[in-house]
C-alpha cells in the first residue's frame, strides 16, 4: 500500500537499547518493503552522547544494522534508509536545547512524531520541554513501558503529559499488542460464527494465558530489580492478552471500539481481596539451574541486582471476570523468567460433553481444548476426541492444526514494524488509553502491596523449570493443570 502520510520521526534515547534493538530496525524493515513510509518522511536522531550527524550514522552502523534482516540487509535500502536520517544533539535535563531540535524540524514535512525510548523519569521534563518550544502542536506522543511504577505514579505521568498533549495524540506502547498472532486473535474471535457461541462460561472451564521465558534479566539487573514480573509483564502485557481474549465483539475495528471493550473486561475484574493473596497469587524468584544443557546462575548473583532481593521472576495468578459471559470461569495468568521453555500461549479448556453415551473418557473436562500458540511458530490447535481405528468404540485424543507459516509464507510484520506504522499514520487501535492503563494498575495494586509489606520471601524455583510448585498446586485446587502437565 503506498502511503503519502510524511512525518518527522524524531526518536529519544536515540542510542539506547530499545532504538538498537527494536525501533530503529523497525523502520528499516518499513523503509526496505517500499510503499510503507512517504518518501519524504524523516528520522530524526537525539541523542546525547555523540558527536554529530556522522558520528550517530557510525553508530548505526555498527550497531543497528546487526540488527536488522535476518536474511542479510540489502546494501541500497541501507544507504537510503541512513539518508532520512538527521541527528540533534540534545541534553534533554536542559530545556534550553530543545530550541535547537525546534530549529532542526521546523522545515521538515508532515505529522512529528515524538517517541520516548528513554526512562520514564524523563517523560514530563521531556514533555514541557516540548511544549516550551511549541513542539507539541501537530504532533504524536510515543511513551514506552513501564509508564509507573504503581496507580499512583502512572497517573502523575499521565496528568502532566495530559496537559501538553490530547489523549488522542498519546500512543501508549504495549508491543504485544502488535503481535501478528494477537491480530490472529481479533480474527480468530470475531472473524468466524464458530467460537462465539461456545466463548463463554456455559461452555468454557478455565482459561490458561502463559508468557514464559528462557532469557534472565540480561543486561537489565538494575531496573527489573525494582520492577519484577508482576509490573513487567502482568499489568501491561498478560492483562492486555486477557481483555482481548474475553471482551465482548467490538461494533468494529475503530480504536475506541475495541478499546472501549477491552476497558469493560479490565473493569469487572474480581478485585483481589488481600487476604486472599496466598490463594490466588504465586511469586517465585529462579535459583541456579540449567537450560537446555547450560548451567545459568541464580537471579540473586544476576549483575544489578540485590543479593537478598525479594523482587519476583515468577508470577501465576488466578483472575475472575465478574460478568454475565464470564462469571466463574477462573483464567489463570502465567509469566516468568529462566523458565524450561520460550513460549506464549493461551489455552482455552472446554467443559466437558453434558452426558456421554460413548464412554467415561468423553466425560472428561478439557477434552475439547483450544490452544491458540502466539510464539513461537504461531499455530491454533483445536483438540477432539476421536475413535480409534478398530473394534469397539474407543476414544482418543486428536487435533486439528493450523500453522500460520505454512499458509501465509511472507508479509509476517515485527509488532514494532506495525505499531510505528500505526503512530504515523494516525490509527491509535493498537495502543493502551489512559483508563485502560489505570484500571489495569488498580487491580495488580492489592497483589503489590501485599507482597511488598510481605515478610515472606518469594517461591524458589530452579532455572530450566516451569516455576514453583504451588503455581502447579493453585490450579490442582480447580480439578485442572498447566498444559505442559498434561499427559
Ligand atoms: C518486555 C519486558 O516488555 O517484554 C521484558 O520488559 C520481556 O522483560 C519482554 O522480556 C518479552 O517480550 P517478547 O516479545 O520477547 O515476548
Amino acid at each position: 500500500m503506498q502511503t503519502d502520510s510524511s512525518f518527522t520521526f524524531v526518536l529519544f534515547g536515540g542510542t539506547g537499547d530499545l532504538s538498537m534493538r527494536k525501533i530503529l530496525p523497525a523502520l528499516f524493515e518499513a523503509h526496505r518493503a517500499g510503499g510503507m513510509l512517504a518518501d519524504s518522511g524523516k528520522i530524526v536522531a537525539v541523542a546525547r552522547h555523540v558527536a554529530d550527524r556522522a558520528d550517530y550514522l557510525e553508530w548505526v552502523n555498527e550497531h543497528v544494522k546487526p540488527h536488522v534482516s535476518k536474511n542479510g540487509v540489502d546494501e541500497t535500502a541501507w544507504a537510503s534508509f541512513l539518508d532520512r536520517i538527521e541527528f540533534v544533539k540534545i541534553d534533554l535535563g536542559k530545556a534550553e536545547d530543545f530550541a535547537l531540535l525546534r530549529d532542526a524540524v521546523s522545515g521538515m514535512p508532515g505529522i512529528r512524531v515524538f517517541y520516548l525510548a528513554t526512562g520514564p523519569s524523563l517523560f514530563v521534563p521531556i514533555c514541557h520541554a516540548l511544549a516550551s518550544v511549541g513542539l507539541n502542536e501537530n504532533s504524536r506522543i510515543v511513551l514506552e513501558k513501564p509508564l509507573g511504577y504503581d496507580l499512583k505514579s502512572s497517573n502523575a505521568i499521565n496528568d502532566a503529559v495530559g496537559e501538553i498533549f490530547a489523549e488522542d495524540q498519546i500512543y501508549r506502547i504495549d508491543h504485544y499488542l502488535g503481535k501478528e498472532p494477537v491480530q490472529n486473535l481479533l480474527a480468530l474471535r470475531f472473524g468466524n460464527v464458530l467460537f462465539e457461541p461456545l466463548w463463554r462460561r456455559e461452555w468454557v472451564e478455565s482459561i490458561q494465558i502463559t508468557i514464559a521465558e528462557e532469557l534472565g534479566v540480561e543486561a537489565r539487573g538494575d531496573f527489573y530489580d525494582n520492577t519484577g514480573a508482576l509490573r513487567d509483564m502482568v499489568q501491561n502485557h498478560l492483562l492486555q492478552l486477557l481483555s482481548i481474549v474475553a471482551m465482548e465483539p467490538p461494533h468494529s475495528m475503530d480504536s475506541d471500539s475495541v478499546r472501549d471493550e477491552k476497558l469493560r473486561v479490565l473493569r469487572a475484574l474480581k478485585p483481589i481481596d488481600p487476604r486472599d493473596i496466598s490463594k490466588v497469587a504465586v511469586r517465585g524468584q529462579y535459583h541456579a539451574g540449567v537450560i537446555r544443557g547450560n548451567a545459568v546462575p541464580a537471579y540473586a548473583t544476576e549483575p544489578g541486582v540485590k543479593q537478598d532481593s525479594t523482587t519476583e521472576t515468577f508470577v501465576a495468578v488466578k483472575v475472575e471476570i465478574e460478568n454475565w459471559r464470564w462469571a466463574g470461569v477462573p483464567f489463570f495468568l502465567r509469566t516468568g523468567k529462566r523458565l524450561a521453555d520460550r513460549v506464549a500461549e493461551i489455552v482455552v479448556n472446554f467443559r466437558a460433553v453434558p452426558h456421554s453415551a460413548l464412554g467415561a473418557s468423553a466425560l472428561r473436562g478439557g477434552a475439547n481444548r483450544l490452544v491458540i500458540r502466539l510464539q513461537p511458530n504461531e499455530t491454533i490447535r483445536l483438540y477432539c476426541l476421536a475413535k480409534q481405528p478398530g473394534e469397539g468404540m474407543n476414544l482418543a485424543s486428536v487435533h486439528l492444526d493450523l500453522a500460520f507459516d505454512q499458509f501465509f509464507r511472507e508479509g509476517q510484520m515485527e509488532a514494532y514494524q506495525r505499531l510505528l506504522l500505526d503512530v504515523i499514520n494516525g490509527r491509535l487501535a493498537l495502543f493502551v488509553r489512559r483508563d485502560e492503563q489505570e484500571a489495569a494498575w488498580r487491580w495488580v495494586e492489592p497483589i503489590l502491596n501485599e507482597w511488598a509489606a510481605s515478610n515472606k520471601p518469594p517461591k524458589p524455583y530452579a532455572a530450566g523449570t516451569w516455576g514453583p510448585a504451588a503455581a502447579s498446586a493453585m490450579l490442582a485446587q480447580h480439578g485442572t493443570c498447566w498444559l505442559e502437565e498434561e499427559n
